[in-house]
């Protein structure tokens, strides 16, 4: 359950009608329900209440402060996978002892910033990593909590781009070198080994690969027992996938198959579990608010013209991604669809929102709400064809909130520089 239905014939986001809230905001802008991020993050959590289980937000999903005030709130700890990101976590009130740090390459900076904050583990995913930390961490006194994020070779099927456990990804150690590098680890000075890590890719509906990865990180922590290594916690990672299209699975039954192979487990691990759910927190609780510019007929199709672009919402274009889209007035029972390819304004064909899609009929000034739009969207936008980012609002009951204007033309042709020689 979302909080976007149609009430009165208009759309609205918990009790605001979207349509009021056009005439305050221009378009186009990312638009979040409070109250379905607390209820997903709920969800998730009670999911895993009878165990000892630490939910770690996913910040790269949705990083906005608003959102993560709300997390934090909720007693969320935090992944991160930049000192960026790590520093938003710790501005909205997360405690440095409930966020690990993901990541392929972290920098000497981002390292020792980490160190000096204390948290609770670094995700490490290669043996030179392992070292660097080591070093930056006796240099400075510090010790480093870690886990080796383990690479299981388990095909998630999703995404080829989001596909993160097989072994030709550039992710985690290969699972047949994990012993050496945590008996590595376990003789190097200023680490401490905490856990075991994977993370097997995103937008998972294939629960079934959780179930081979993780048996996987089992059959290693049962031998690194017999090494005397000994591991404190395991983190499943996220990927758990979310409803896109209305014949995907719904998000509660992906939950409890999700969560039915961690029980399955649960009984042979005697140790804290970590999980990193991002998109499962925040896609459903955002749409995309958009206003129709043109519709252009052309000999074989017709494009709806929208002014969010692809720069505004990545996804169609780099992941094939589905988008729903509804009108913000609610077309009449007997309403007349077409198919129709909805696109942005930027200079690319691969701009495009979703492609032979069967719309009812729109004009050029209505309004349009594009779906799932509240995990990696706003977090992936940027200024290609000099647009501005545009802006974030979040809805709490019948509060609304610029939690991010859209900036100006001038801030954004200020960030340049010109030599003073030219
Ligand atoms: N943990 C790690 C180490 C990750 O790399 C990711 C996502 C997550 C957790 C959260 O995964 P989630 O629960 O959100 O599936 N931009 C793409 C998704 C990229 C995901 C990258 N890693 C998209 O729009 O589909």
């Amino acid at each position: 359950m979302h909080h976007f239905d149609y009430n009165n014939g208009t759309l609205m986001v918990e009790n605001l009608s979207i349509e009021a809230l056009t005439s305050r905001y221009p378009t186009p802008f990312y638009c979040y329900s409070a109250n379905s991020i607390r209820q997903q993050y709920q969800a998730f959590t009670d999911a895993f209440s009878d165990l000892p289980a630490l939910i770690c937000y996913a910040l790269k999903a949705n990083s906005n402060q608003a959102v993560l005030t709300i997390l934090a709130k909720q007693g969320a700890g935090a992944d991160v996978v930049s000192e960026g990101e790590l520093r938003r976590a710790l501005k909205a009130g997360i405690p440095a002892h409930k966020i690990v740090f993901s990541g392929v390459a972290k920098t000497e900076r981002e390292i020792e910033f980490a160190l000096a904050q204390d948290i609770l583990c670094f995700n490490v995913e290669s043996a030179t990593e392992l070292q660097q930390i080591s070093n930056l961490a006796s240099a400075s006194g510090h010790s480093a909590n870690i886990s080796l994020r383990i690479n299981p070779d388990v095909d998630a099927g999703t995404h080829a781009k989001i596909s993160t456990g097989k072994s030709d990804n550039k992710f985690g150690i290969p699972y047949l070198d994990a012993l050496a590098v945590y008996q590595l680890a376990a003789n190097l000075p200023g680490i401490q080994i905490k856990g075991i890590d994977m993370h097997i890719g995103s937008q998972i509906s294939t629960i079934s690969a959780f179930d081979a990865a993780i048996e996987c990180l089992l059959s290693l922590i049962e031998q690194l027992k017999e090494h005397h290594i000994n591991i404190e916690h395991i983190d499943f990672g996220g990927g758990l996938g979310v409803t896109y299209t209305d014949q995907d699975k719904s998000e509660q039954a992906l939950l409890e198959e999700y969560s039915a192979i961690i029980h399955k487990h649960a009984g042979r691990l005697s140790c804290k579990m970590i999980f990193e759910p991002g998109r499962f927190i925040t896609a459903n609780a955002g749409l995309l608010i958009t206003q129709v510019i043109h519709v252009k007929p052309v000999q074989k199709k017709t494009f709806v013209i929208i002014d969010a672009a692809m720069n505004d919402l990545i996804r169609p274009t780099l992941y094939d991604a589905w988008h729903k889209i509804s009108p913000v007035l609610e077309p009449a029972a007997n309403a007349v669809t077409q198919m129709v390819d909805v696109v942005g304004p930027v200079c690319e064909s691969g701009d495009y929102i979703a492609q032979d899609r069967a719309l009812t009929v729109v004009k050029s000034g209505e309004f349009l709400a594009i779906h799932s739009a509240g995990a990696y969207g706003a977090v992936s936008s940027n200024t290609y064809n000099s647009r501005r980012l545009i802006a974030e609002v979040l809805v709490d009951g019948d509060r609304d909130h610029l939690i991010r204007p859209s900036p100006s033309y001038e801030d954004l042709i200020a960030l340049d520089s010109i030599p003073n020689w030219l």
